[in-house]
């Protein structure tokens, strides 16, 4: 495992996730902090790190040391800047975003390659979120499922949790758009992926954007997929990670799949998110 000497690194499970220390995220980092980080980035695909103060115009400079802020197409904001996505949980709410496993926004062209989730306001407990390492739900695949997947190509769409159709405002607090000009976007990526920097296979389906394989029916992709997205969430792939005010989880969304928890129906949860672009 590499070697860190401007930052701290605690894996927090055995398959995903490291708790990263000794570094103020708010702070105008040097760039070989900044590359210890990417580094824990790589090595552990979610890097959690705890007590931080980070305001947005702060959060956007550190997101912006991976790469370019990414605008997401579907979120109503009702602010000026897009870049920043807040998710909202109320008392009353029946449902959150992201309650089902999923890699983000993988109906687009270049999905982002990244997400930054820094916590507001969180409740004392629940809510938490899970993370799953897509590299070994990959890798433990038979050889003949391996052979199968490795020359297909799925069809990811966001009509299940965008546009009017999918009624999801009427649930919950953060809102997307619903306007009748909405239309899906959607788009084909290989089932199997090569992580650009890792140069490692990675699963790459999830439960919330993947609708079928590409040249198939969603009735004749069904079985596969559903056998996928059980597989790529086997516990002895993921960690969860308990937010406390001030957390950051920072997660490589090429190689990972997450899951927000709904488990806590009384309380505020407020969350302020940037992505990376692919
Ligand atoms: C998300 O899916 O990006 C949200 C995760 C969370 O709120 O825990």
């Amino acid at each position: 495992m590499a070697e860190y000497n401007r930052i701290t690194v605690e894996p927090v499970a055995g398959a995903i996730g490291a708790e990263i220390g000794g570094v103020n995220v708010a702070d105008e980092l040097d760039d070989t902090t900044v590359s210890e980080i990417r580094r824990a980035l790589l090595d552990h695909l979610v890097i959690f790190f705890r007590d931080q103060t980070l305001p947005v115009d702060r959060h956007k400079a550190f997101t912006r040391r991976f790469g370019n802020l990414f605008v997401h197409p579907n979120y109503q904001l009702g602010q000026e800047d897009k870049e920043t996505v807040y998710l909202l949980r109320k008392p009353g709410d029946t449902s959150v975003a992201g309650e089902r496993w999923h890699a983000d926004t993988t109906m687009m062209e270049t999905p982002p390659m990244g997400a930054i989730l820094y916590a507001l306001d969180v409740p004392d407990y629940g809510g938490d979120t899970l993370f799953a390492n897509q590299y070994l739900a990959y890798e433990t695949l038979s050889e003949g499922m391996k052979e199968l997947l490795g020359t297909m190509k799925a069809v990811h769409s966001d009509i299940r949790v965008a546009g009017p159709q999918s009624g999801v405002n009427a649930k919950r607090s953060s809102q997307v758009r619903s306007d009748a000009d909405w239309r899906p976007t959607v788009q084909a990526h290989p089932v199997v992926r090569l992580h650009p920097e890792s140069g490692r296979k990675c699963l790459f389906v999830n439960s919330i954007y993947t609708m079928h394989f590409e040249g198939m029916t969603e009735a004749e992709s069904a079985p596969i997929l559903n056998y996928l997205f059980d597989h790529q969430c086997r516990p002895e792939f993921t960690c969860r990670f308990r937010w406390k005010p001030g957390s950051i989880a920072f997660w490589d969304n090429r190689c990972t799949v997450h899951f927000a928890i709904h488990d806590n129906h009384d309380a505020v949860r407020h969350m302020q998110r940037t992505q990376i672009a692919g």
